[in-house]
């Protein structure tokens, strides 16, 4: 049995903690023989512990405590800390393993209120279970969701050398918005969602630029944002967002302007990795 689960990117600009897109970077495990202690093998980095230490079977044994140890290939190619939803990929892909090896017919939902109460913000575990373009809610320990198909575009996925740890980049954030602020920065977020729904990527994308939540407050974090953002522009990105916590910087593009977009954008620094990605509509599969 292989468990596949899709990278994500969280906030979309004004979004923040509650909307989310799968994309096309994987995680695949592969459930291969029982044995008597777990044993994950993986070529991912020398720091991620192989043994129960894992948080693939710490996160399996919290949904279900008697599942019986099996060796697991792990592989990846989303990075790990910097902002595409490398540990959420890992928490479902524990959730799916204690669902199938434990026989727990898990619903969508019971999958999300657990993988939420793990992560604490529903905006990245929610598009790897359910792909496409998801915003939910997290209020009372209950996750309020809806799932909408993302429009065609490419995504191109700025990707810097540096890693930044969502809990250094939450610690930017101020820890209050005044009543106007917010009121302004939720009609910025409630625009964008409608505008994706409707299909609308320019009016989606231009406000996914206007965040007022975090954006701002992670810039001295993540300099190259600026930057990155103005060349997409001139080159006619829909729009131009910091991915989750950062450093990753994702462009939501009309295809045609891809190759334009990524020359300039090797030209500003040759040595940042640029992926180009499409949203995964999907979610986690099991085959
Ligand atoms: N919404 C989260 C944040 C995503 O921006 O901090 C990262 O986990």
């Amino acid at each position: 049995m292989k468990i596949r689960i899709p990278a994500t990117s969280a906030n979309l600009g004004p979004g923040f903690d509650s909307c989310g897109i799968a994309l096309s970077q994987y995680l695949v495990i592969e459930v291969l023989e029982p044995r008597e202690h777990w044993l994950i093998e993986h070529d991912l980095s020398a720091s991620i512990p192989t043994n129960e230490e894992n948080l693939l079977v710490q996160t399996a044994l919290q949904v279900k405590a008697d599942l019986p140890p099996h060796k697991i290939k792990m592989t990846s190619d989303i990075p790990v800390a910097r902002g595409l939803g490398s540990s959420s990929s890992v928490i479902i892909a524990g959730i799916e393993l204690a669902n199938r090896l434990g026989n727990l017919n898990l619903s969508v939902k019971e999958k999300l209120d657990i993988a939420t109460t793990i992560e604490g913000h529903p905006d990245n575990v929610a598009p790897a279970i359910c792909g496409g373009f998801v915003v939910a809610s997290y209020n009372d320990q209950e996750v309020s969701y809806v799932k909408h198909h993302f429009p065609e575009c490419d995504v191109i996925a700025y990707i810097p050398n540096e890693e930044l740890l969502t809990k250094e980049s939450r610690e930017a954030l101020p820890s209050e918005l005044t009543f106007g602020e917010a009121v302004k920065a939720s009609s910025i977020a409630n625009v964008m969602i409608a505008a994706v729904l409707n299909g609308n990527l320019p009016l989606a994308g231009k406000m996914m630029e206007k965040d007022l939540f975090h954006e701002a407050y992670r810039a001295k974090l993540v300099p190259h944002l600026a930057a990155v953002r103005k060349i997409s522009q001139e080159e006619g990105g829909y729009g131009c967002y910091l991915s989750g916590a950062g450093p990753t910087i994702l462009m939501i593009m009309p295809p045609d302007r891809t190759e334009r977009m990524l020359k300039r954008l090797k030209d500003l620094d040759a040595s940042v990795r640029l992926d180009v990605l499409s949203v995964d509509q999907e979610g986690v599969q099991v085959y």
